[in-house]
């Protein structure tokens, strides 16, 4: 059984909720969201919680089907269907038999593909190639998209029918940046399988770095939260992770820097913000942070008074 999906906000806990309803269901399943927002992973939650769970789960990576090489590779074959067809081979559908078939990327499907598509979804019979005997499907079908495959319909690159067909019900995971509430869970879910692998021995992040996390819009989703924490693993010692273990891309995004507040910061907390920044980014350095921000070691040490920023013994000077 693969990992149940970690989550603690509120959209992802009604989602789930609702995950697992359809689980129990036959009807076809669309998984619409962002790459890297863990639809392969609840595709695989749905096929495990349904009543088909003990049956073969065959992923079908579209946009890797050409149109010539995916219908031997969908339908099977008999023998001698084609030159090279020596022997007959049973195609992806019969491989999911009793089981789900998962449509990965159904957006780039190809427009030949889709019709053919239709039919067996349609139907749920088909042929293998140069076969007479009709098969049935199946299978439990669920696809997935990245884009918004409503909107791939409008401009006729996707087929409504087939949209129809495949939507019976929509999921929609949200990004990440939009349930900001899974980003520390989801974190340390991470961080405990490289622990439990002997690859780490931290067990937290320290505040600087929770600021930079929840702030930071992850723009690929979990995938990328997921690759900052093996990073973070490699530069940090100890038993807590700090920001600068972080990738530095999450420091230079300005946003991570007013991140959790409600409203957008004055130019005050920015200029605070910012400080706190650039001196972390420095090691700590007064010399290099006032040399960064383009005033004198003296107007720094002012400012981080005035701001309540550690001017204490965790300076270090260079
Ligand atoms: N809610 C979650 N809990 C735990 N891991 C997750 C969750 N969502 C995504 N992941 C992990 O993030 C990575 C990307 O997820 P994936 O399902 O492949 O995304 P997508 O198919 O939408 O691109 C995978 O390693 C997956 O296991
Ligand atoms: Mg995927």
């Amino acid at each position: 059984m693969s990992r149940a999906p970690v989550f603690a906000s509120a959209a992802m806990r009604e989602l789930m909720a609702q995950a697992l309803r359809v689980a129990a269901a036959r009807s076809p399943v669309l998984l619409e969201g962002e790459s890297g927002c863990g639809k392969d992973l609840l595709a695989r939650y749905l096929h495990e919680h349904g009543e088909r769970a003990a049956g073969p789960f065959v992923t079908l990576h579209c946009p890797s089907l050409s149109a010539e090489l995916a219908e031997s590779e969908l339908f099977g074959h008999e023998k001698g269907a084609f030159t090279d067809a020596r022997m007959a081979k049973p195609g992806r559908l019969e491989a999911a038999e009793g089981g789900t078939l998962y449509l990965d990327q159904v957006q780039d499907l190809e427009p030949t593909l889709q019709a053919k598509l239709l039919r067996v979804v349609e139907e749920r019979r088909f042929e293998r190639l140069g076969g007479t005997r009709t098969l049935s499907l199946d299978a439990r079908i669920i696809a997935s998209a990245n884009v918004d495959l409503r909107q791939a319909v409008a401009t006729g690159r996707f087929r409504e029918d087939l949209f129809h067909r495949l939507a019976v019900v929509p999921l929609r995971l949200p990004p990440l940046r939009e349930r900001r509430e899974d980003v520390l869970p989801l974190a340390l879910c991470f961080l405990d399988d490289l622990r439990g692998r002997g690859r780490t021995a931290a067990r937290g992040f320290a505040d600087d770095a929770l600021v930079l996390l929840r702030g930071y819009s992850w723009p690929g989703n979990v995938r990328e939260l997921r690759a900052a924490v093996e990073r973070a693993v490699l530069y940090a010692d100890g038993e807590t992770i700090g920001a600068a273990a972080l990738p530095g891309t999450l420091l230079e995004q300005p946003q991570t820097l007013w991140a959790g507040q409600s409203s957008r910061p004055t130019l005050k907390q920015l200029e605070q913000a910012y400080i706190r920044y650039v001196l972390q980014a420095e090691g700590g350095s007064q010399t290099r942070a006032a040399a960064v921000l383009g005033i004198s070691r003296k107007a720094l040490w002012e400012k981080r008074r005035r701001y309540g920023l550690d001017t204490g013994p965790a300076d270090k000077e260079q």
